[in-house]
């Protein structure tokens, strides 16, 4: 049974967001409907977050984790490549692609993976993955199952375009769509912004949210029914990703590790990537923002950075681990541009971060989890992601690199 207005009313009023109530006189019933289930639907305690965010930034003892670095994998390449090729002829290897995000520094309305890279042709980002992946659907002679996160914003572009696409020569029925969660955005003072008379602004709920929502959108069970026991996470915008690499999955299981995560080595010890360490004993990612000066300057037995490896939003997770996880992920606070109705009931949309906006993320499983395995990959190889629309990390640096890769734009 759906909330009474007392009861929306009453919801609230607990949590000091009155304000989202300030048109109900001039809603449809239809509208006050949408408005109410999603004020019901809306989980207001993480709100309370952002009033204490220094606490909730607070690290364990940080220490060095070492990477399996590219002359090892060399000297076992065959040796991870057969055991990898075996566990994808097997049905034992699915793929996530995280697809929700909003993509806001690209600057495009649609979903990240439609914009086109490509210069004499049409190359659209979902269509470079999907090459990649095939690669390794031909080598091991086994299609892969493909499961796509995307959001409430991007859900049905996404699908329209993929299909209209016939997903890019991918075999339809290995591809499974599932929408993650979305979460209320807050100005800066924890209170819930609106983006129409009857509308949350809400933005989706960060990449940490793939492992559940694709439980409630009742996919674990296709995943347990296929006998899938690794899962390759992958971001949406690293146009060279490698996905369900052979070696890396290989490495990971014989290794017997819980996760495996691509690294690459990192540009400069100031460079703005997370980067792979022990947190009190356990495998974890210390963020850019995070990294002291003594954690930079910090050297190995080598004589090498110990921080040195920085992670590619590529992760191997092994699925039985997966579902022993139980608390629950840490929140980030993070400051973002909100669309917003003002005094008025104008929507306005900001040039600059205007509220906040709060996302569970994909590294912080890592953390809970026993044994992680770093594994290297060389960068211009591997790593090209499309972050904003010029400058690094952008539509332009990619381009150079698949062209350096020997990919026709
Ligand atoms: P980013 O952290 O780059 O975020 O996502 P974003 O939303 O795509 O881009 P900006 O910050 O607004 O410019 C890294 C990866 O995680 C996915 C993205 O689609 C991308 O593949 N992601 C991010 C989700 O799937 N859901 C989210 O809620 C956030």
């Amino acid at each position: 049974m759906a909330m009474t207005y007392e009861e929306i009313k009453a919801k609230v009023k607990k949590y000091g967001q009155e304000q989202v109530l300030k048109y109900v006189d001039v809603l449809t019933n239809a509208e006050k409907e949408t408005l109410f289930a999603q004020i019901e639907a809306t989980d207001m305690d993480v709100i309370e977050c952002c009033k204490h965010k220094e606490d909730m930034a607070k690290r364990g003892v940080i220490s060095p984790l070492g990477a399996m670095e590219l002359s090892e994998i060399e000297a076992n390449r065959e040796s991870f490549t057969k055991t990898g090729i075996e566990a994808i002829k097997a049905g034992k290897v699915g793929a996530v692609l995280l697809a929700g995000g909003m993509g806001t520094r690209l600057g495009s309305d649609n979903p990240k993976g439609m914009y086109n890279v490509g210069i004499t042709r049409e190359l659209y980002i979902f269509e470079c993955l999907i090459n990649n992946l095939m690669d390794v659907v031909k080598q091991a002679d086994a299609w892969i199952h493909l499961f796509v996160m995307t959001s409430d914003k991007n859900n049905d572009a996404t699908i329209k375009f993929l299909t209209e696409h016939d997903f890019f020569g991918y075999n339809k029925d290995y591809v499974h769509f599932f929408k993650q969660e979305m979460a209320a955005a807050t100005d800066y003072n924890g209170k819930i912004l609106l983006e129409e008379k009857g509308k949350l602004s809400t933005s989706p709920n960060g990449n940490g949210g793939w492992f559940i929502s694709l439980q409630k959108n009742g996919l674990l069970d296709l995943v347990h029914e296929q006998g899938i026991e690794w899962i390759n996470v992958f971001a949406v915008d690293n146009v060279l990703q490698r996905i369900a690499d052979p070696c890396f999955i290989g490495a990971t299981i014989q290794k017997n590790c819980a996760v495996g995560a691509k690294v690459v080595r990192k540009a400069a010890p100031d460079e703005k990537v997370g980067c792979m360490c022990l947190e009190d004993g356990k495998p974890s990612i210390v963020e850019y923002y995070d990294m002291t000066q003594e954690l930079m300057d910090a050297k190995n037995e080598k004589g090498e950075p110990a921080y040195n490896f920085g992670v590619i939003l590529n992760y191997l997770f092994f699925v039985p681990d997966l579902e022993k996880m139980m608390e629950n992920l840490p929140l980030h606070v993070v400051e973002k541009k909100i669309p917003y109705l003002d005094e008025n009931g104008n929507l306005v949309k900001p040039e600059a971060p205007n509220g906040y906006k709060f996302e569970s993320l994909v590294l912080d499983m890592i953390h809970q989890l026993s044994s992680c395995l770093p594994f290297e990959v060389v960068r211009e190889h591997e790593f090209a992601p499309i972050k904003n629309k010029t400058g690094i990390d952008s539509v332009e640096s990619a381009r150079e690199l698949l062209q350096k890769n020997g990919v026709v734009l």
